[in-house]
């Protein structure tokens, strides 16, 4: 793993959100380096450590040997019932999910989630389950390939792209970062910078491997279910498919009614659960944006259950 730490984004907002104090219980859903569960911890909460990735796990339980207060599981924050449940909480006062990539992930090439080093095309947090992005692209059809580059990915070539992967394949499998960035650089429009359209596909095939819009939307549904009233919930995006749905859980979330407005009373039987801490998305100042480069792309939303 590389030296440097991954600096965590948005520190003091998540903290003034979650109030981490003596008698808290935390969850830090996506540990990573530890950045914001070691000033939880330091706050005097204890906390409760998730990550998929057995390095960011591993540097969790070295944390633990040191500070009392801490507890690490490898395990996806969609089972978050799972994990508290193993250590004996029934309700916490906070949870934390920072979401996305850490910097020591994107630095480690075994990993694949860059295409600036040549490694396997992996893309999994968790690298004991699940398919690789490389068995992803050498079983899916066209059409699979173009509609998850185009859905996870936002990406306009998608189809452009998906028949270029195809064509590649029945030569020899991409089964590595530099093959597929040959590939979609192959098929670029003249003029058009590589990097922004490399970063859509390999989010898209990262999402994809790892069903990372799927765990989020399952980890918020149980949170009202997990959360003390009181207790508040932080999500940290990285990109807009990410935020859109955590934006529209709170706003579905924070309402009394579901009924469309023709009927006038309500007999949906929906009732709020909760109350949003934050008025819209909130962003790193451009101080930090310009000391640590991952703030730029961040969106944190959060909101207290009722
Ligand atoms: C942005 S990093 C977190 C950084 C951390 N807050 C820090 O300060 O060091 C995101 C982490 O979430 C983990 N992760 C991604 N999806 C996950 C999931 N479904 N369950 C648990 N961990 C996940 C990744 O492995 C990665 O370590």
């Amino acid at each position: 793993m590389n030296d440097a730490p991954h600096v965590p984004v948005l520190k003091d907002e998540t903290l003034g959100l979650l109030q981490p104090g003596q008698g808290k219980r935390i969850i830090d859903g996506t540990f990573g380096f530890g950045g914001h569960s070691l000033a939880m911890l330091e706050a005097g909460a204890e906390v409760l450590g998730l990550d998929l990735d057995s390095v960011a796990v591993d540097t969790c339980r070295r944390i633990s040997g040191d500070r009392h207060g801490l507890k690490c599981k490898q395990i996806s924050f969609r089972d978050l019932d799972v994990a508290m449940a193993d250590v004996g909480w029934e309700k916490v006062d906070g949870v934390l999910l920072d979401l996305g990539v850490s910097s020591f992930q994107l630095d480690d090439p075994a990993k694949g989630f860059s295409y600036r080093a040549d490694s396997p095309l992996d893309l999994r947090f968790d690298q004991e389950k699940g398919i690789t992005a490389a068995e992803l692209l050498a079983a899916g059809s066209e059409a699979e390939i173009a509609d998850l580059i185009w859905k996870w990915g936002e990406e306009r070539g998608s189809r452009r792209i998906a028949r270029a992967l195809v064509r590649a394949r029945a030569e020899g499998p991409v089964d590595t970062t530099f093959k597929l960035r040959e590939v979609v650089q192959g098929v670029l429009p003249r003029g058009k910078k590589p990097e922004p359209v490399l970063s859509r596909v390999f989010q898209a095939l990262r999402i994809a491997v790892n069903e990372e819009l799927d765990a989020l939307a399952e980890v918020l549904a149980k949170l009202p279910g997990l959360l003390h009233p009181g207790g508040v919930f932080v999500v940290i995006s990285y990109h807009s498919l990410e935020d859109r749905l955590v934006k529209r859980f709170i706003d579905r979330e924070k309402r009394d009614c579901l009924c469309p407005p023709e009927i006038p009373a309500c007999v949906c039987g929906h009732h709020k659960v909760l109350k949003p801490l934050t008025r819209k998305a909130v962003r790193a100042t451009q101080l930090e944006e310009r000391r640590n480069s991952r703030a730029r792309s961040a969106r944190l939303r959060a909101a207290e259950i009722i």
